[in-house]
């Protein structure tokens, strides 16, 4: 789809430079938003349509609109990197609007192709590309995080798929997900909620699943964690994921193993580069069910050697300590984290252009 099938309404009033560059200092997460939105229209009898790029500002939806009600959502997490040479690039686009579309099939929303999703993506960055920070180093993060999501905006309280639903695509320039960026983060095990049900929505990038983790959050933060770690809904025994990031193990002979994917754990595209990254250093990454026993047991004896957490937002972030309502479980080994490090330096060298990009997983914006 190419870029000028989005009508352009051009912003009258966009943030002036100084401005923007003094928010591109210091970004946090998901506190600013640049100029424009992508949106693209659905209904049942048209189909996709009316592609444009607009000023980015509150959307009117009727009070009766379904994604209210029935939180029929779906959404995405991707980023835009600049290189060196000023060019702007993303990062497995594809595995996105893959992922989007499983999304779009369990939630009951239309399908959105690969152009439509990459193609909205190439026009807002047409218009809001001075928004992509600048890395200050190769330790730097930095990026334009992009938030794809599709929400049903017909005006009916009866309980069946939206005939009327909307896309769109806003952007917020990004530092560290985390406030202490790569030090280790401490996670809560949450013993009361479960995240997901075999069956459910859990592989699905939906509101809701995170809407449901926000009860154990409340209480990672009271524990001084900012995570939860999320355990199977059947046996409360195996790890799933972290409710916004795929979680992965390091042993001390050197083996690496991540939850394998299951219909309750999302199938992070950070978590599949890392398996590809790990293959290519030699590393033989295992996918494998991993009780919260072999997490407790290998950490006392120092079996595991490291814990990190993967994601868009995250990149790759080493996990310190699990804490429980037993007690506080400390990595005894390993705790500047080698492999988490090493892993994250390929994958943000990849993606800002610093490595060769042998698997072709760039894409210029
Ligand atoms: C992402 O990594 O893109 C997510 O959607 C997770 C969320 C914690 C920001």
């Amino acid at each position: 789809m190419p870029t000028d099938s989005f009508d352009l309404q051009p912003n009258a009033t966009p943030t002036a430079s100084p401005i923007r560059e003094d928010i591109l200092k210091n970004p946090g997460f998901g506190r600013y938003f640049t100029d424009h939105m992508a949106h693209v229209r659905w209904t049942l009898d048209a189909g996709w349509h009316g592609r444009e790029v607009r000023p980015y500002g509150p959307l009117t939806l009727d009070p009766a609109a379904a994604v209210l009600h029935y939180a029929q959502e779906i959404f995405e997490g991707i980023k835009a990197y600049r290189h060196a040479d000023g060019s702007v690039w993303t990062f497995r686009p594809e595995k996105n609007a893959e992922r989007f579309r499983r999304s779009a099939h369990r939630l009951a929303l239309p399908e959105l192709s690969d152009a439509d999703f990459i193609g909205s993506l190439k026009a807002l960055l047409a218009q809001d590309h001075a928004w992509v920070p600048t890395p200050k180093s190769a330790a730097d993060e930095c990026s334009l995080y992009l938030r794809p999501f599709m929400i049903a905006s017909e005006k009916f309280l009866g309980v069946r798929p939206a005939h009327e639903v909307d896309y769109y695509v806003i952007a917020s320039p990004a530092a560290a997900y985390f406030k202490g960026g790569v030090e280790p983060v401490s996670i809560w095990l949450s013993s009361h909620y479960n995240r997901a049900a075999p069956g459910g929505t859990g592989f699905a990038k939906c509101g809701g699943n995170y809407a449901a983790s926000l009860a154990a959050q409340k209480e990672a933060s009271a524990h001084d964690c900012g995570q939860v770690a999320f355990l199977d809904a059947r046996e409360n025994k195996w790890i799933e994921e972290l409710g916004g990031m795929n979680l992965f193990f390091v042993f001390k002979d050197g083996r690496i193993a991540t939850p394998r994917l299951t219909d309750t754990i999302l199938e992070g595209v950070t978590r599949d580069s890392v398996l590809t990254l790990a293959r290519d250093e030699g590393l033989s990454p295992e996918e494998r069910p991993i009780s919260i026993d072999e997490w407790r047991e290998g950490a006392a004896s120092g079996e595991i050697t490291e814990v990190f957490a993967c994601g868009t937002a995250a990149v790759i972030t080493p996990v310190g300590e699990l804490v429980t309502e037993e007690g506080r479980i400390r990595l005894t080994a390993g705790s500047d984290n080698p492999i988490a490090k090493r892993l994250r330096t390929k994958l943000l060298d990849l993606q800002y252009g610093r490595a060769e990009d042998t698997h072709g997983w760039l894409t210029k914006l």
